[in-house]
C-alpha cells in the first residue's frame, strides 16, 4: 500500500534497523551556500530528557485531532525525531510515515513505543530530507511537521514540499504554544535557567562561538497562506505541568542538545558548561537543581492548512 507512494521502491534501498534509507544527505549541513539543516543525529537522547520514553500528554491530546483529519489515510510526520508525536498517532491506529534525517532520533522512537507497549505495525520510518520529500506528489493525506522549520535555512522549501505531497483536501497541521498557558510558580526555574543560559553563552561570546539559528524568525503562517486555506482549531484541555531544572533544561545543556549548541566544539562546551554552573551555585546556592516551574497548560490551538483545488 505504501510502496506506490514513494518516488523509490523502500524494497530497493537499505533498511538499517527497521528504518529506510532514502536519503543520502548528511544529517546536518552547516554554513554552506547551499541549503542548511541541523540534524539531531548527535543530540539524541539529549533533546528529551526524562520526558523522552513518555507519551507526552499535550501530543497525546493533539494526536486525537490528527486522527480527525486522517482516517483511513496516511500521516506524514516530517522530522518525527524521537517520536513525541508518531507514538500517540500509532497508538490510535493511523497509518503513519516517520520520517527523519536523524537514524538516531527515530532508534528512540522505536525504543519509546517499546516502552509504551505501541504497536509500530502500520508505521514506516525513513531517513529522508524535508527539503527533498521522497515521495510522490499527492500521496499523504496529512503533514505534522513540529518543530523543525526553525532549524532549515530555506524552510518555505520545506513548506512547498509539504504542499506537492499532499493529496487535493490535504492537511498541514501545525501546533502552537498554548494561548491558556498560565504559570503560576516558577520564577525561581526561569531565574536558574536563564543565569545558566546567559552565562555559558557570555564565556563562548569571549571566544567568538555564536549560537547558531536559521529560521527563528520565519512567518509560517504568512507563507502558507499563499497556498493554502488556513482555518483555526481549539484543543480544548486543562494539563497540570511541572518540570524541575534537572529534568530537560540541564540534561539538554549538558549534551548540547540544543540546537544553537551544534557548531560548539566539546572542550569549549564543557568549559562554558562549567563556567555556568558555577556560576549558578555562586548565585543560588546548591539547590537549583531542584527549582520548578508549574503551570496549567490551557486550550491549544492547531492551525489547519488545507491543500484546495
Ligand atoms: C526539535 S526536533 C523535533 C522532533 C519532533 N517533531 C518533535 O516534535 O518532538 C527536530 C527534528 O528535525 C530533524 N531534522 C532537522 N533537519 C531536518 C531535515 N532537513 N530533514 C528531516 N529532518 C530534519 C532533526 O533530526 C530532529 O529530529
Amino acid at each position: 500500500m505504501m510502496k506506490s507512494i514513494f518516488k523509490t521502491d523502500p524494497s530497493k534501498v537499505e533498511c538499517i534497523n527497521s528504518i529506510y534509507q532514502m536519503s543520502d544527505m548528511p544529517d546536518k549541513v552547516l554554513d554552506s551556500e547551499d541549503d542548511c539543516y541541523i540534524g539531531y543525529e548527535e543530540i539524541g537522547e539529549g533533546y528529551s530528557g526524562i520526558t523522552r520514553l513518555t507519551l507526552p500528554p499535550d501530543a497525546v491530546e493533539c494526536s486525537k485531532l490528527i486522527a480527525e483529519y486522517v482516517k483511513d489515510g496516511i500521516l506524514l510526520d516530517l522530522a518525527c525525531g524521537d517520536g513525541a508525536y508518531t507514538v500517540p498517532c500509532a497508538k490510535l491506529g493511523m497509518k503513519v510515515i516517520g520520517g527523519d534525517i536523524s537514524n538516531k532520533m527515530m532508534s528512540l522512537l522505536i525504543e519509546r513505543a517499546e516502552k509504551n507497549n505501541v504497536s509500530l505495525d502500520k508505521v514506516m520510518l525513513c531517513r529522508m530530507n524535508a527539503l527533498d520529500i521522497p515521495i510522490n506528489d499527492e500521496s499523504i493525506d496529512c503533514v505534522i511537521a513540529n518543530s523543525v522549520l526553525h532549524l532549515i535555512s530555506h524552510p518555505e522549501k520545506v513548506v512547498d514540499e509539504i504542499y506537492r505531497v499532499l493529496k487535493k483536501d490535504g492537511v498541514f497541521i501545525c501546533f502552537d504554544d498554548a494561548p491558556g498557558r498560565g504559570a503560576y510558580g516558577g520564577n525561581q526555574y526561569y531565574d536558574a535557567t536563564g543565569e545558566i543560559y546567559r552565562r555559558y553563552w557570555e564565556y563562548l561570546g569571549k571566544i567568538g562561538i555564536k549560537e547558531k539559528k536559521y529560521s527563528w524568525k520565519f512567518d509560517r503562517n504568512g507563507y502558507c497562506e499563499t497556498k493554502f486555506n488556513k482555518e483555526e482549531r481549539l484543543i480544548s484541555w486543562n494539563h497540570e505541568h511541572v518540570e524541575k531544572v534537572e529534568d530537560i533544561f540541564l540534561p539538554r545543556l549538558s549534551s548540547r542538545g540544543f540546537s544553537a549548541q551544534t557548531t560548539v566544539p566539546e572542550k569549549e562546551h564543557k568549559e562554558a558548561l562549567q563556567y555556568a554552573l558555577e556560576a549558578a551555585d555562586k548565585r543560588f546556592g546548591e539547590g537549583w537543581r531542584k527549582y520548578s516551574v508549574s503551570f496549567t497548560q490551557g486550550d491549544m490551538v492547531a492551525t489547519v492548512f488545507t491543500k484546495g483545488e
